[in-house]
């Protein structure tokens, strides 16, 4: 097993191991009617705006978002993951990359964002730091920006097994990767309503949407 002491870090280096088998997970067959509505909701939930993406990985959701938006800066930690999103056709002059710790985004402050996303990243937050971490990313947008999130459901059968659940009711999984090696990873399965008490006081017009193998969620902020 993965021995890095910090979880955070032990994270980023799981993905960039795994950064060139990432993608099988969006060619699983149960998933596929889930994705094709997915890729339309994320398409038609920026039109129009200056986007900042949270990481982005290898750029699933960069493509179908920068179809609409003005513009769209994709961020994540890796550079594994980045360079195979920035090999993506992607509409020209739109869209940006940049190397970010989404533990980091007050560097980004003063960059005009008028919405942000993040797919599959909310489950990756421990429950503790997450309304925390939500803070400080609205703080970086403006009245009226829209945030969105997507994620994945637990799904028996189609999911990882949830290893654990540790004190703080944070679960985690064993991820193996083709090198055989195994990651404990923490992804959490948020419910509705503790989405939707995350968010925080700025969230107005919560919309939530379950999908069989994906949640997602969006707002306007005030
Ligand atoms: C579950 S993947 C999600 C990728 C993509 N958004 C998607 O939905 O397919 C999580 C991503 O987080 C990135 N990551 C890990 N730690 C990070 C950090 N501290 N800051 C920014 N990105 C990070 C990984 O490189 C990986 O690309």
């Amino acid at each position: 097993m993965s021995a890095a002491a910090d979880p955070a870090d032990a994270m980023r280096a799981y993905y960039a191991r795994r950064a060139p088998e990432y993608e099988r997970v969006y060619a699983k067959p149960e998933r596929q009617a889930d994705l094709r509505a997915l890729e339309a909701w994320v398409a038609g939930a920026f039109a129009g705006r200056r986007v900042l993406e949270i990481a982005c990985g290898t750029g699933w959701w960069t493509v179908h978002g920068a179809r609409t938006a003005a513009h769209w800066l994709a961020t994540d930690l890796n550079p594994q993951t980045l360079a195979i999103a920035a090999a993506k056709p992607l509409p020209p002059g739109k869209v940006e990359f940049a190397t970010v710790d989404a533990d980091a985004i007050e560097g980004l402050v003063g960059r005009g964002f008028d919405a942000a996303f993040a797919g599959c990243w909310w489950s990756h937050l421990p429950r503790q730091r997450l309304a925390g971490w939500l803070a400080r990313l609205h703080a970086l947008l403006p009245v009226r920006a829209r945030v969105a999130f997507l994620d994945n459901r637990f799904v028996p059968g189609s999911s990882t097994p949830i290893a654990r659940r540790d004190a703080a009711g944070d679960t985690w999984q064993l991820r193996r990767l083709d090198d055989g090696s195994v990651h404990e990873l923490l992804k959490n399965f948020p419910t509705r309503d503790e989405a939707l008490a995350a968010i925080g006081p700025r969230a107005r017009a919560p919309q939530w949407i379950e999908f069989g193998h994906y949640w997602a969620l969006a707002y306007t902020l005030d």
